[in-house]
């Protein structure tokens, strides 16, 4: 393991791949806290919106980092952490598919993007973290003692997806285009785009259940750690 006492855990994939909800069972069983680093493009995302801040203009969205806070508060009872933007629990309205579209749109700005980063570099630095999202394991934590991608083909992320937000998502054909939209601009942005670490270990969860994943990441953990599961 690195200098860190306790470990770091990077989640990256695709939308859809069961990212959330797989940090969120390894941030149980083995007593870590469960970052979303989307939720926060999300939530600057939402500012932005808010404030009719055209998201291709590069310099106004940097000026807009400077007074913004984005506080992320796990809850190990959740998936998904609660989101505090300057100071307002914004949780709720970041999973509607304008706020989604939008962060994927902000996060090909690399001012953003650094300015992200610095962030999350902090909320881990002392270990004892999943981190998931689209750039832990080659950019936010290259050193990260475990580094998993989560794949899935894209028909069953899109469905996923429609399963994991009812009444936000209109349609299952509609959640598939809204994923492969995203993962479009998600891979092939210039800054930090979505590929694999170099030493990540692949899982590719299409014809995996949950638990199977599950069973999968934990004796990753176990292996390239040494700790043991704690609960
Ligand atoms: O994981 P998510 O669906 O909540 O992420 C929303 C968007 O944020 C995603 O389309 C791309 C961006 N993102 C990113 O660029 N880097 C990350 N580490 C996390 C998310």
């Amino acid at each position: 393991m690195s200098a860190r006492q306790r470990p770091v855990v990077a989640i990256d994939g695709p939308a859809g791949a069961g990212k959330s909800t797989l940090a969120a069972f390894l941030a149980v069983r083995f007593g870590l806290l469960n970052l979303e680093t989307g939720a926060m493009y999300r939530a600057f995302a939402l500012k932005a919106l808010e404030q009719e801040i055209p998201l291709d203009n590069a310099d106004a969205l940097e000026a807009l980092t400077a007074g913004t806070t984005i506080v992320l508060e796990p809850n190990p009872k959740e998936i998904r952490n609660r989101v505090l933007l300057d100071g307002r629990d914004v949780t709720a309205r970041l999973r509607d598919s304008d706020v989604a579209e939008a962060a994927s749109r902000v996060s090909v700005h690399p001012a953003v993007r650094a300015w992200m980063v610095s962030r999350q570099r902090g909320m881990g630095a002392a270990g004892g973290v999943v981190m998931e999202g689209r750039d832990i394991g080659t950019h936010v934590f290259p050193d990260a003692d475990v580094k998993i991608f989560l794949d899935a083909a894209p028909d069953v992320r899109g469905q996923r997806r429609f399963l994991q937000n009812p009444g936000v998502e209109r349609s299952a054909a509609a959640a598939a285009a809204e994923v492969r939209d995203r993962d479009e601009r998600d891979r092939s942005r210039a800054a930090s785009p979505l590929v694999p670490a170099a030493d990540a270990v692949h899982l590719d969860t299409t014809a995996m259940s949950l638990e199977e994943v599950c069973a999968a990441a934990e004796r990753l953990v176990v292996e390239k750690t040494g700790f043991a599961p704690v609960r």
